[in-house]
């Protein structure tokens, strides 16, 4: 079973959907670790961030591993390494690079093949799992999101100014929304939940709610088509 989350940066995702995890037994796959994972690598390679075909070679071979809450590229743990400002700042031309995403849904793809999964991202209820039997699109006003990014900043050392921050998230926003494929869109099928003003506890509870109803629905829905066929 697969569970899909999208929403913009900040939105609260990674908190909620770790937590939503670890209630429901499924595991949890943040696809934005992979983009920034590819990010680092390129940068530490110093690769040209306009070579199609490097960036695609290296979301290609790339040894990926997720243990717990920590990101590891073959056995150097990077979890730290993929979250700073400067790769943050480049990420755009990994994100956009067509045959990039092409390697890193196939990899989506199939580590969600092996089990029961919640999987964030921007793209995952559109491109990588249209069928996933629960899609969510969480939201939230760009302050309070450009708050919760601060915070985690702060928490991390590093100082930062609020305006800057929403500056920013803006533009995260309009290269999310405006890049050619995979671009960050709410599926039709997907329930929205706005995070303003809400505690994790509170929207961890809210999709915890939607998510086993969905279930129950669709295990009658196929047992009853079962029954029809039988
Ligand atoms: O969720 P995050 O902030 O760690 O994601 C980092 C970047 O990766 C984000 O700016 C957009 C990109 N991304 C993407 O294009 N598709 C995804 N499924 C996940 C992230």
């Amino acid at each position: 079973m697969i569970i899909a989350v999208d929403g913009p940066a900040g939105a609260g995702k990674s908190t909620v959907t770790r937590q939503l995890a670890e209630r429901l037994g499924f595991q949890f796959l943040d696809t934005g670790a992979m983009y920034r994972a590819v990010t680092y690598v390129a940068l530490r390679k110093n690769v040209s961030l306009d070579d199609q075909n490097a960036l695609a070679e290296i979301a290609q071979n790339i040894v990926l591993e997720f243990v717990g809450d920590e990101v590891f590229i073959s056995g150097e743990n990077v979890t730290l390494a993929i979250r700073t400002p400067d790769v943050t700042r480049k990420i755009k031309s990994i994100a956009d690079a067509v045959e990039v995403r092409r390697h890193l849904v196939a990899l989506q793809q199939k580590i969600a093949a092996t089990g029961d999964f919640i999987s964030e991202g921007r793209d995952q209820g559109t491109v990588a799992f249209p069928d996933a039997i629960c899609k969510i699109y969480l939201t939230a006003s760009t302050r309070f999101r450009a708050v919760r990014r601060a915070l985690q900043l702060e928490q991390q050392g590093i100082s930062t100014d609020l305006e800057e921050v929403v500056t920013e998230i803006n533009a995260r926003d309009y290269n999310d929304e405006n890049r050619k494929v995979g671009r960050l869109l709410k599926a039709d099928d997907a329930v929205e939940i706005n995070t303003d003003n809400k505690t994790v506890n509170d929207v961890v509870d809210e999709l915890e709610q939607i998510i086993k109803e969905k279930i129950a629905d669709t295990k009658i829905a196929s047992a009853s088509s079962n029954r029809q066929k039988a």
